[in-house]
């Protein structure tokens, strides 16, 4: 199996809810949520395609960086590459059908960790999704991370206790998941959090606790005040707020700001190694993939998604001969042509 024959895979099984584009830009798309698309016309999640392959990347190929390291060190656990899986659920609804939730789960949990890497596990209306993450991550003694919906705090903590059972590396909220008026219909209401509510949570565990879709330098802030020891820079894909800027417009001046205090993740259109790269010298530490670990899932399984990381290790470790850097340190700003 190689990752084209995964792919047209997919994209049969997908007919209808993904057409697996050559260039993931939102367009064919637009709209399908639930679905894999971007919410309303789709412009969200069109600027992280935008956006992103506006930006350019210095060539250089005099250096003698022949053989980079991309070891990632991620809180303490060392990475194949600064790259994790998103936490996606609802495949059921959004991947139409394609594949069951908890194969989706098995595949994404088993798929990382034969990459050296790990997975995000999510949460969502059926209170069964993060039941069957959170039994995934016990098989594989934890290795992982549970993301929560911004539910009521007591919600919330009972969750924890659920990631701290299985030994979780962290735990945290897809705050930007606050708006999210379908899970109120299934009887599972989110909400924003004050700063007060957001500092509970943190104190609530001694395991790390990451805020997930955080857009700008201000929340970074209020983020950073709370104790939080990441934030995963985010608009969740262009999924949940249509107009919205993307996280590579924004990473910068955040990173700025919260220097190496807290870890700064970053997604949105990852779709190739060199994306990474650019992800990384605007300020990321580490980036993580959504939609093509779904592709991957789906066309392969577990080999699927294992093929999949290993493809954007790979280029990620190719563009780093290519843009002269040792290791990930070595990564900055001055790679990024400015005109
Ligand atoms: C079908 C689908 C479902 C998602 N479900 C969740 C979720 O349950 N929790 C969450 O924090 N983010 C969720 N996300 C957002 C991803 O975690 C991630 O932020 C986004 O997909 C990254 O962008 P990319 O797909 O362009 O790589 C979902 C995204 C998709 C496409």
């Amino acid at each position: 199996m190689n990752l084209i024959d995964v792919r047209k895979n997919a994209r049969e099984k997908m007919k209808g809810v993904c057409a697996i584009c050559r260039e993931c830009n939102g367009v064919w798309c637009r709209g399908m949520v639930p679905g894999m698309g971007g919410a309303g016309d789709g412009s969200t999640m069109q600027r992280n395609y935008d956006k992103l392959k506006d930006i350019r990347i210095m060539m250089k190929s005099l250096h003698s960086a022949k053989n980079p390291k991309t070891k990632y060190n991620f809180l303490g656990e060392v990475l194949s590459s600064p790259m994790m899986i998103a936490p996606i659920t609802g495949l059921n609804y959004n991947a139409g059908g394609s594949i069951k939730e908890e194969d989706y789960i098995d595949d994404i949990i088993n798929g990382s960790i034969e990459c050296g890497t790990i997975a995000m596990i999510g949460d969502g209306g059926n209170p069964d999704f993060y039941r069957w993450g959170i039994e995934a991550l016990k098989k594989i003694g934890g290795k992982g991370v549970a993301i929560i919906k911004p539910r009521g705090n007591s919600e919330i903590i009972k969750r924890i206790r659920m990631a701290e059972d299985v030994g979780a590396l962290a735990v945290g909220v897809d705050i930007d998941g606050a708006g999210l008026l379908v899970m109120a219909s299934m009887g599972q209401p989110v909400g924003p959090k004050s700063i007060d509510e957001l500092k509970e949570l943190v104190d609530s565990t001694d395991l790390p606790f990451i805020v997930k879709g955080i857009l700008s330098v201000e929340e970074a802030q209020i983020a950073m005040e709370a104790g939080v020891a990441g934030i995963i820079v985010s608009n969740h894909g262009g999924r949940v707020l249509n107009g919205t800027i993307s996280s590579v417009e924004t990473l910068t001046e955040i990173k700025k700001v919260v220097g190496d205090r807290m870890v700064v993740i970053a997604d949105g259109g990852v779709r190739e190694g060199v994306d990474i790269i650019k992800f990384l010298a605007l300020g990321a530490d580490c980036v993580l993939v959504g939609r093509p670990i779904i592709w991957g899932s789906v066309g392969g399984r577990r080999e699927g998604v294992k093929l999949t990381l290993e493809t954007l290790k790979n280029q990620l470790y190719q563009s780093m001969i290519l843009t002269g850097v040792n290791n990930l340190e070595e990564i900055n700003e001055k790679m990024i042509f400015r005109g």
